[in-house]
């Protein structure tokens, strides 16, 4: 049987009718054969403390490092905050972050941003991809999916634009090649 890749789901964004987490949803539809996805959850990380971190790293933590470190790439869903990431997107990452075996290297990971705004949360991700890059994650660059005007997009917590559907497809049949041209072989 052909190998089924692992995909690890994050979303930004915490908030129970959250459009990012329902585009990520739709995503488990829209997924070329061979790719499989579990969506994570990230609320229950607390804050990043280094002293916490050295004093025994806490059990959901532990969790969302192995989630990252095991799957064979990540798909982010991201709100944008003031231009940038959300609060609780950026301690995950963190929280992957720290040695030994920081969970992002050489790490496929692909994102998206739905945002109320017309640009679609194109800041966010600039700031993801500079973040993600200088932990050696390997961003797919292409194609950009900035999901603008949100709220018209989806009905009854579904994503129900033809257009958007069309171009997470696209992004997710980029993700599989990138996925196995990128990954490094254990
Ligand atoms: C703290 C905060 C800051 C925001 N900043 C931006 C922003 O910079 N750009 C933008 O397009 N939308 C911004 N928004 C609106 C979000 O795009 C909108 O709430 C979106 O639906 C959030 O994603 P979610 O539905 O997945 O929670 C902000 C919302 C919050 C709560």
């Amino acid at each position: 049987m052909a190998e089924q890749l692992k995909i690890l789901g994050v979303c930004g964004s915490l908030r129970k009718g959250s459009l990012n987490m329902a585009a990520l949803r739709a995503c488990n539809e829209l997924m070329p054969q061979g790719m499989a996805m579990t969506i994570t959850h990230i609320e229950d990380l607390p804050l990043f403390n280094q002293d916490v971190f050295d004093a025994g790293i806490p059990e959901a933590a532990k969790r969302f490092r192995a989630e990252v470190s095991g799957a064979d790439g990540v798909l982010i869903a991201s709100p944008e905050y003031n231009f940038s990431l959300s609060a609780a997107l950026k301690n995950a990452i963190d929280w992957a972050s720290r040695p030994p075996n920081q969970s992002w290297q050489d790490k496929p990971v692909a994102i998206f941003s739905v945002s109320q705004g017309p640009l679609g949360g194109a800041r966010v991700q600039y700031d993801a991809r500079r973040i993600l890059g200088q932990l050696w994650a390997h961003v797919l660059p292409r194609p950009e999916v900035f999901i603008g005007m949100g709220p018209s997009k989806f009905a009854d917590g579904k994503l129900t634009d033809e257009a958007t559907k069309k171009f997470l497809t696209d992004l997710l049949a980029g993700f599989k090649p990138w996925i196995e041209r990128m990954r490094v072989k254990k």
